[in-house]
């Protein structure tokens, strides 16, 4: 199918000049399947167009936000709306009291929320309120978690960052990189060790607490009840950061599925329906002080957008229905078994990760529960089987350090063309093995 990309090819040359990498995220790019990106004109339901008219069965979702498909009729008749209205007024509506209202309905350790323009603003803000409420300054982090491109949390790093193989990011000042701690994801003892170091220098833990950003990983059981534990003990706060998880694994995120409340959380992706937006949100004490409240500061002249809560609040409405995620679980599991079915038939060396409608198919044998596992995937491997998988048509996330995303528009043929699909490109990489 290269050949019929010959439109995409010469969009990226373009963009390449007046844009750095000629992508405007570094995740967007190709380069860790050594292949140009795919160009987009539109999404409809399930799939993606790209500019040469080549259709594509999506598992990426942009990222995760798309999770009733592409154009879901309730939002598209929201945002019309609202476009007659207009678009921004950098003053208070009402749609966004109502979509606050909504995610503290979901959210039982939510109380009250603050709205920003992206998920990175969302973990930036959430940490500089975590250093005001507690007075202090130090932060873990858990390696190969990504919580956005804020200066605290770009070391070890997972997406992007991971993708591209940096360790932290230059720019990032000695000074702010240290008072980040990170440990491994799933090891009790490392964040025991920095308690018993830095003890009250410690205002939070921030982390994925299923981990999209190097692929999904589960927690081990009892792992978020230690950090639960932990932080109370010491005085630090637990944050989540439920951008990608949130509204998507449960309406409550993985904080309903495992019942653990965090102080803080982040949100993102799914509560703009597609439009630019974050949020962070937590129990009423900490959440008031945030400026005008209390004296943390945080602004934005486009924070609650209305076309974005109008796009996000359509969304949410929709997820009010439990169903969506019984259906959701039940496409999931449709795949996972097909996959499962296809690498024991075939003996090929992978192993598939999932929860609820995120998995990742990772190229190693061994289970992976931490950074590490996934660093020791063959990537190559990875590589060859993303290009097998677009030349059937199926468009999936340019690298080993991502989640795929399930959305509620597949159709069980889609599903079960995902599935042979996976069968042709992992018999003929066997082949070559
Ligand atoms: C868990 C998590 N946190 C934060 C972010 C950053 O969000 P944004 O890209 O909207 O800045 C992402 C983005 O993928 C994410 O997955």
């Amino acid at each position: 199918m290269s050949d019929q990309r010959k439109k995409s090819v010469k969009a990226f040359k373009r963009a390449q000049k007046v844009i750095p990498g000629g992508v405007n995220s570094p995740a967007r790019a190709f380069s860790a399947v050594e292949m140009d990106p795919i160009f987009i004109e539109k999404g409809e339901g399930a799939y993606l167009y790209d500019i040469d008219g080549n259709q594509y069965l999506d598992y990426v979702n942009s990222w995760g936000p798309m999770i009733l498909g592409y154009n879901p009729p309730q939002v598209i008749k929201k945002l019309k709306k609202q476009l007659k209205k207009g678009t921004s007024f950098g003053a208070p509506t009402e749609i966004e009291t109502e979509i606050a209202e909504l995610i503290v309905d979901f959210y039982q350790a939510v109380d009250k929320v603050r709205m920003v323009n992206s998920g990175t603003e969302a973990t930036m803000s959430a940490i500089r309120l975590a250093r005001g409420y507690t007075g202090r300054d130090k932060i873990i982090k858990l390696e190969g978690c990504y919580h956005g491109h804020g200066d605290s949390l770009l070391v070890d790093a997972g997406s992007g960052v991971a993708t591209l193989g940096i360790k932290g990011s230059p720019g990032v000042t000695e000074n702010t990189a240290k008072e980040t701690i990170v440990v491994p994801y799933n090891d009790q003892q490392a964040v025991e060790k920095v308690f018993k170091e830095y003890g009250f220098e410690i205002a939070g833990i921030i982390l994925e607490p299923i981990t999209g950003n190097m692929g999904v990983i589960a927690p081990e059981p009892g792992y978020l009840e230690f950090l639960r534990e932990i932080t109370r003990k010491n005085g630090a706060l637990l944050i989540f950061d439920e951008v990608m998880t949130g509204f998507r694994l449960a309406r409550g995120g993985a904080q309903e599925l495992y019942e653990i409340e965090p102080d803080l959380s982040t949100f993102g992706k799914i509560i703009g329906g597609g439009m630019p937006v974050g949020a962070y949100a937590g129990r009423e004490e900490i959440m008031d002080y945030v400026a005008p409240a209390g004296p943390v500061y945080q602004a934005g002249t486009l924070s609650g957008n209305p076309m974005a809560m109008q796009a996000g609040l359509a969304t949410l409405k929709e997820l009010k229905n439990k169903k969506v995620y019984s259906k959701l679980e039940k496409k999931a599991e449709k795949l996972e078994k097909g996959f499962k079915k296809n690498i024991e038939e075939l003996e090929f060396p992978a192993y598939f990760n999932r929860v609820g409608s995120m998995f990742t198919l990772f190229f190693t044998e061994q289970e992976v529960k931490n950074y590490q596992d996934v660093k020791n995937c063959d990537l190559d491997l990875f590589a060859a089987y993303f290009k097998e998988m677009i030349e059937q048509g199926i468009y999936l996330p340019p690298s080993q350090f991502e989640a795929n995303f399930i959305s509620a528009a597949l159709s069980e043929a889609d599903l079960e063309k995902t599935i042979t699909a996976n069968y042709q490109a992992l018999k003929k990489l066997k082949a070559e093995l």
